[in-house]
Parts: structure tokens; C-alpha cells; sequence
């Protein structure tokens, strides 16, 4: 039976939103959204808890080397950190950025970054108050 092990770091951005849809009227936006629909907008510090699972390598004895993991979350991460994520990043240009669809947009981007399925679990804190979680068991 293969055993399998999993690592987990944790990584960070900030970056600014305004929570809008393009499909509701302003009325139905600060109905759906309160206090993120700002017209100016407003920021958080995000933290990125990635896990990835599998068999360790038997000559590195790790599942990954943790310098192709770092490289590939802070290239993505440099992506999203300092922006205003609603007029500077293409994904966002056309999504919400709310934390369900940012974890979407990490989760898949990370999956073309990290090779061979070996990334399992990702979990985004928005604040000290909530977070989103993505994965195959979830
Ligand atoms: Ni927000």
C-alpha cells in the first residue's frame, strides 16, 4: 500500500476588491453584497494555507522540492499581491472577486503549475474571521 504524506505552507498577498456584479442593478449589488460593494473598494491581507499530498521522491525524499512549490505559488501570488484585483488582474476583470471565486482561480491555476495532481488542499483567509477551503474532500 502507498503511504502517503502531506505538506502544507503557508503563503501571502494583500490586495484591494470591490464585490459588484455587472448583472444586478446597484440596488440588488448593496443588497447582495453590504459593505464589500464600496464604490471605492477596500483591501485585505490575505493568507494561503496550499497542501499538497503524495509519496516522497526517493532521492530527495520529498513530495516535492519545496523550492518548485515556492516558485510556482509566489509566481501566482505575485500575480494578485498590491493590485486593486477588480481593475488590474485579467481573471478578475471578469469575475467577482469574492473568496469563493478567488480559491477557484488558485486552485486551478496552481493545478497547471504543480505537477501531477500533487496539490490536495487549499485553504484562503480573508481575515481573522473567515476563510475559504478547496479540495477533493471538501
Ligand atoms: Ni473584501
Amino acid at each position: 500500500m502507498k503511504l502517503n504524506i502531506s505538506f502544507t505552507h503557508l503563503y501571502s498577498f494583500s490586495a484591494a476588491h470591490r464585490l459588484y456584479s455587472p448583472v444586478f442593478s446597484d440596488e440588488k449589488n448593496l443588497q447582495v453584497y453590504g459593505k464589500c460593494n464600496n464604490l471605492y473598494g477596500h483591501g485585505h491581507d490575505y493568507t494561503v494555507e496550499i497542501t499538497i499530498k503524495g509519496e516522497p521522491d526517493k532521492e530527495s525524499g520529498m513530495i516535492i522540492p519545496s523550492t518548485e512549490m515556492n516558485s510556482a505559488v509566489n509566481n501566482l501570488l505575485s500575480e494578485l499581491n498590491y493590485k486593486h484585483l477588480d481593475k488590474e488582474t485579467p481573471f478578475f476583470l471578469q469575475h467577482v472577486s469574492t473568496g469563493e471565486i478567488i480559491i477557484q482561480f488558485l486552485w486551478d491555476e496552481l493545478n497547471k503549475r504543480i505537477p501531477n495532481r500533487l496539490l490536495y488542499h487549499i485553504k484562503l483567509w480573508e481575515s481573522n474571521n473567515n476563510y475559504f477551503e478547496i479540495g477533493e474532500d471538501i
